[in-house]
């Protein structure tokens, strides 16, 4: 059975992390409008030019430019293929075209889990992640480093990075976005009695336990 799944939670609430315990798990694909966003901005593209000042402010690209790397991901992907979302949508306008965007393809939302966090404990992590520059590899200073010092565990590079949007400046507004135009929308959900919470300050495995029981639901 195709799954469609949308992860919600402010900045550094967990869903990356969870997202890819789920392609692992389940050969589900992570949708994440941030990540396509930053592969844009890396290869130069039109979309990428446009997006890279208002992501490193903080805030919020257009509605029609997420949503149609949305729309382009899922034709690729084909019918076939559950999918969670991650970081889209965003807005009231984001999670009415993904109506759209899923009834034209014949998909609908099973599951909308919310990762509920302290916001005061989210600065933390979010300004102590880094990544391998090589393969993606998620780590963090304190809660997940390598096994073997400044190497990667997944590839064995040595090289890694942070984003740029990871200080705490740009984080304050991160999180103030999405108390203003994200948070609100899960009402919406609400409404169609396909939200669950999961606490998401618990250790990474416990909330992927959380998000497991939640799917074994399904149908
Ligand atoms: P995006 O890339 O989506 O960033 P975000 O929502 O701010 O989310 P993060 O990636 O920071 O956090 P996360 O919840 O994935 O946490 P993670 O798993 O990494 O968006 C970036 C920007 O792109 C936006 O600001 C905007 O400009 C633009 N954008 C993207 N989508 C858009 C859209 N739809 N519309 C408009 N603009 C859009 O975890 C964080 C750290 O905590 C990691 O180090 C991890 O190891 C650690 N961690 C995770 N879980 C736990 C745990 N349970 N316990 C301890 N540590 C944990």
């Amino acid at each position: 059975m195709t799954l469609n799944i949308i992860l919600l939670g402010p900045p550094g609430a967990g869903k990356g992390t969870q997202a890819s315990r789920l392609e692992d798990e389940h050969g589900m694909v992570q949708l994440s409008t941030g990540d396509m966003l930053r592969a844009a901005v890396k290869a130069g593209t039109p979309i990428g030019l446009q997006a890279k000042a208002v992501m490193d402010a903080g805030e919020l690209v257009s509605d029609e430019i997420v949503s149609g790397l949305i729309g382009e991901r899922l034709d690729e992907l084909g019918p076939d293929v559950s999918v969670i979302f991650d970081g889209y949508p965003r807005t009231a306008a984001q999670a009415e075209a993904l109506d759209g965007l899923l009834g034209a393809r014949r998909r609908q939302l099973d599951h909308v889990i919310e990762l509920v966090v302290d916001e005061d404990a989210l600065v933390d992590r979010i300004t102590g992640r880094f990544s391998c520059a090589k393969c993606g590899a998620g780590y963090h200073d304190r809660y997940k480093l390598p096994k073997v010092a400044d190497t990667c565990d997944v590839c064995g590079s040595h090289d890694f990075k942070r984003r740029p949007d990871d200080n705490a400046e740009t984080v304050r507004t991160r999180m103030a976005e999405y108390r203003a135009k994200t948070a609100p929308i899960l009402p919406i959900y609400d409404a169609r009695g396909i939200v669950a919470h999961v606490d998401g300050m618990a250790p990474i495995d416990q909330v992927n336990d959380a998000i497991e029981a939640i799917l074994a639901t399904a149908g």
